[in-house]
């Protein structure tokens, strides 16, 4: 969602709030701003646009000053426009704040602060913390308690962080993150570790309700109460800094490319936690899935060979939907929720809900200080790296080869997945080589208007993902079908501009998907066939490599998927690290 940033220090602050925005853009990217102080007055400079543009526009980095504050923003209150950018001050510039989250009460407490003649300026629910901060500064002329009894008004989920002429930098959260970085030159508050990794790795991450002041002499963390509360010092993966493009023209690219060795890596740290994991699933009377996008995509697959090989039956429920469909699950349940971030706000609320029936939470995320990690029981990290293309793509490989290694590990070998690790690795090596044809492939379906993906039992999970992929990377419309669907009703859609994709490696489902790509075929749809099997009824055909065990195709079949919603992407003139309207951690319900 949003990232917000705050900065008190030796530094200059401009230049370094825009290289820590520049850093945690992938949380929002439709407009950006900061605020700097220097002689006692607040600056704010704003702009629609990503990081880069406003910078060349406005020269952000030319404000003067030690201190200030940053926000990139994505919208859900109030279009994007300059006007609803943050930082956002109070009546006067005397405050300026910068917010991540929703104030589900602003029109209430805003009617209450217009009735006492404050004057609001932007369509945000942001804007009331500025103006209950000014309000409550006035009446008790302390910044501390001005904070205190702003957070207790504030009803819905926040970060926030706000500059006060004085020099003071505050901030506050509640179930959303905040982070203080410590370095040697300076203070930061951060939504991310990654606002500030270039700068320290030491980390205090806060509880809900703290509340932070950074006053000329000390940084101190209060409870709601106004009591000083002690938080420990975390030390955080220095790795996390890594976030260049290098060789690659996009994030996304580099991600993809990063697969075979994400693959090889997976879970050798991780031995003991992956026998508890499986300890607490062979235990419990019922096992539930669940995950938002991608990571569901990877819930759907964990059930099929969780029942497959290791004989344990598993509900999968998507995230967003969790909270409606509670029955089953009790004391003797166990969760286990994906999540890239660790903090899906629709992820973080299924957990909740499974917590409150008494239920055991496992969870698989790539940040081991995230929110979820923090909740869960027990938790196993893919330990991917950072991930900054919006679209998810090594950590669903990373997450699908972890669920394998547990799978493996609960039937005894027997699904087959750690002897054939490092075929698999190879696999992957081979199946990117195949990237200047897909390219290829791209152009020519620059203009297609619906793609359909289909693909049957453990491979129709990868038919959603790849058109998950193509959807939000192309805007093209995408559909992931089970491919004995088609004919229930989906084969009315089927016309002679249609392209269908199947994903077919030659396994027990070859020769039903071969059935269907002639059923599509005669309603002169183009075939796109993704197999280790040529077949004269694809009128594409995407070469994967043949791997011994079947089970695994799914990790190898999504990278052609992935590769080509990447080019299509780049034929159509999309940015494929930012795609419109989109967030890579989506802490709003
Ligand atoms: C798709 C994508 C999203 C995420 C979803 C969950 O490419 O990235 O669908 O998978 O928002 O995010 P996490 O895994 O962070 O909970």
């Amino acid at each position: 969602m949003c990232s917000i940033i705050g900065y008190k220090g030796q530094l200059i602050v401009a230049p370094v709030l825009v290289d820590s925005l520049k850093r945690m853009e992938y949380r929002g990217y439709d407009s950006v701003g900061i605020a700097t102080i220097n002689n006692g007055k607040i600056l704010l400079k704003k702009g629609v646009g990503k990081v880069v543009d406003v910078n060349k526009n406005l020269d952000l980095s030319s404000m003067d000053g030690h201190i200030g504050i940053g926000h990139t923003r994505w919208a859900t209150h109030g279009g994007v426009t300059e006007k609803n950018a943050h930082p956002h001050y109070g009546c006067t510039d005397s405050i300026a704040i910068v917010h991540n989250g929703i104030i589900e009460n602003h029109s209430e407490l805003m009617e209450e602060l217009i009735e006492l003649g404050h004057v609001f300026k932007s369509d945000t629910d942001s804007e009331v913390i500025a103006h209950l901060l000014e309000r409550y500064y006035a009446e008790h002329k302390n910044i501390k308690s001005s904070m205190i009894e702003t957070c207790r008004r504030l009803k819905g989920y926040y970060a926030f962080v706000a500059a006060f002429e004085d020099g003071t930098i505050c901030g506050s959260r509640y179930n959303e993150p905040l982070v203080i970085g410590l370095a040697d030159t300076g203070y930061f508050i951060s939504s991310d570790i990654l606002g500030f990794i270039g700068y320290t790795d030491k980390a205090i991450f806060l509880d809900n309700r703290d509340i932070v002041v950074l006053d000329s002499k000390t940084l101190q963390i209060y409870d709601q109460d106004g009591k000083t509360v002690k938080r420990t010092l975390t030390q955080v993966a220095w790795e996390l800094a890594a976030i260049d493009k290098g060789k690659y023209a996009h994030h996304t690219l580099k991600e993809i490319h990063e697969q075979p060795s994400v693959v090889e890596k997976i879970g050798i740290q991780n031995l003991d936690k992956i026998e508890e994991f499986c300890s607490i699933l062979k235990n419990s009377k019922a096992v539930f899935l669940t995950g938002s996008g991608t990571s569901y995509h990877c819930a759907l697959i964990a059930k099929h060979i969780l029942s497959n090989f290791a004989k344990i039956h598993a509900e999968t429920v998507v995230s967003s939907e969790f909270q409606y469909t509670l029955d089953g699950i009790d004391n003797s349940s166990v969760l286990l929720a994906l999540s890239q971030s660790g903090e899906t706000a629709d992820v973080l609320q299924a957990v909740k809900a499974a917590k409150n029936v008494g239920a055991k939470i496992l969870s698989i995320v790539n940040i081991p200080t995230s929110s979820l990690a923090k909740i869960s029981d027990s938790f196993l990290t893919i330990e991917c790296g950072p991930e900054i293309g919006v679209a998810a793509t090594k950590s669903f490989t990373a997450q699908l080869s972890l669920i394998y290694m547990i799978v493996d590990t609960l039937c005894n070998g027997y699904l087959g997945f750690k002897v054939n690790k490092q075929f698999l690795v190879g696999a992957l090596r081979e199946a990117l080589d195949y990237e200047i044809e897909i390219r290829g492939i791209a152009e020519k379906l620059r203009d297609a208007r619906d793609i359909y993906v289909l693909g049957r039992s453990i491979h129709y999970p990868i038919a959603l993902e790849g058109a998950l992929k193509i959807k939000e990377l192309s805007y093209i419309h995408a559909e992931g079908i089970a491919a004995g669907e088609l004919k229930h009703g989906p084969l009315a859609l089927i016309d002679r501009n249609s392209y269908v994709i199947i994903i077919n490696p030659n396994d027990s489902t070859s020769d039903n998907n071969i059935a269907s790509a002639h059923e599509v075929k005669a309603r002169g749809a183009t075939i796109i066939g993704i197999s280790n099997t040529p077949n004269e009824v694809y009128d594409i055909f995407i070469k994967i490599p043949f791997i011994q065990c079947n089970a695994i195709y799914p990790i190898i079949e999504v990278l052609p998927l992935q590769i080509l919603a990447y080019y299509l992407s780049l034929v159509k003139n999309i940015d494929p690290d930012y795609p419109r309207n989109l967030a890579k951690s989506v802490t709003v319900k």
